[in-house]
């Protein structure tokens, strides 16, 4: 079972690049499932159905969300309707939308599950906790489970990586989107990354426009930051292999296409 997941989608040069090279990956890597991370697909920030609808017409099977999943209006009229869509797990009971993802391939069942740190970001409930449960109900369906950890501190996500050794396939994590290069496989076969990166401009600041970004560290000066609309683009991006019978990690490879990386089928 191999399963290639792309990293935080940043506005539309990020979904440009995932049309682009989703099928360009899909023909080079063989993966059997596609998840990407789409809370920051529509502008920087939130997702909107017809971006939702999109990323599955262009080929991801689910999408998994962050600290932003709220931040488009629009996420309330159809996010329970949205059945690939994997909401973070570790927010209020009631909170709507859904908290494990099932993807089906070969008659195999993979469970999708994101959660939010806590070091750095808003508060939620414990992710530690939360993830036992979650992996408790995945279990009865599949020995497959992939997590996203959306979280800001490394040492946060490594503590996520070790904790869950040998109960999961593998943990990514997402949102800080620059790709760190400690992908490897933990001893009880888990494949673990602290951050795929992201997927959008590639001469920005973490995917917004710089001049803001700059003006903020170099002024006291309220800015708005924006994703720029020109320029050039990247693609972040893991592809791990797993035994589908045992759920047992082997191989993570991490994939960066941008003009310093470029694309090789
Ligand atoms: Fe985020």
């Amino acid at each position: 079972m191999r399963i290639l997941f792309i990293g935080d989608i940043v506005g539309s040069p990020g979904r440009d690049m995932v049309q682009e090279y989703l099928p360009k990956l899909k023909t080079k890597y063989q993966p059997h499932i596609s998840i990407v991370n789409g809370e920051n697909a529509a502008s920087g920030k939130g997702i909107t159905e017809k971006i939702y609808k999109n990323l599955l017409e262009w080929g991801t099977n689910a999408v998994t969300m962050g600290n932003h999943t709220w931040d488009k209006k629009d996420i309330f009229q159809f996010i329970d309707n949205a059945p690939y869509m994997v909401r973070p797990g570790n927010l209020p009971a009631g909170t709507p939308g859904t908290e494990i993802v099932f993807v089906k391939s070969n008659g195999k069942e993979i469970a999708v599950i994101n959660l939010l740190g806590r070091t750095f970001m808003q508060p939620v409930d414990d992710p530690f906790q939360r993830v036992d449960e979650l992996i408790e109900i995945a279990k009865k369906r599949t020995n497959i489970i992939f997590v996203d950890f959306h979280a800001e501190a490394t040492s946060e996500k490594q503590a996520f990586g070790w904790y869950l050794d040998g109960k999961v396939s593998a943990v990514v994590g997402t949102h800080t989107h620059v790709q760190t290069a400690d992908d490897r496989i933990l001893p009880n076969h888990t494949a673990y990354i602290s951050d795929v990166g992201m997927t959008g401009p590639y001469d920005g600041i973490l995917g917004m426009e710089r001049e803001a970004v700059l003006k903020k560290f170099t002024t006291a000066l309220p800015v708005r930051f924006e994703v720029p609309k020109d320029g050039r683009t990247q693609l972040s991006g893991v592809v791990i292999d797993i035994d589908s019978s045992t759920g047992k990690a082997s191989k993570i490879e991490r994939i960066q296409i941008n003009d310093d990386h470029p694309f090789f089928s």
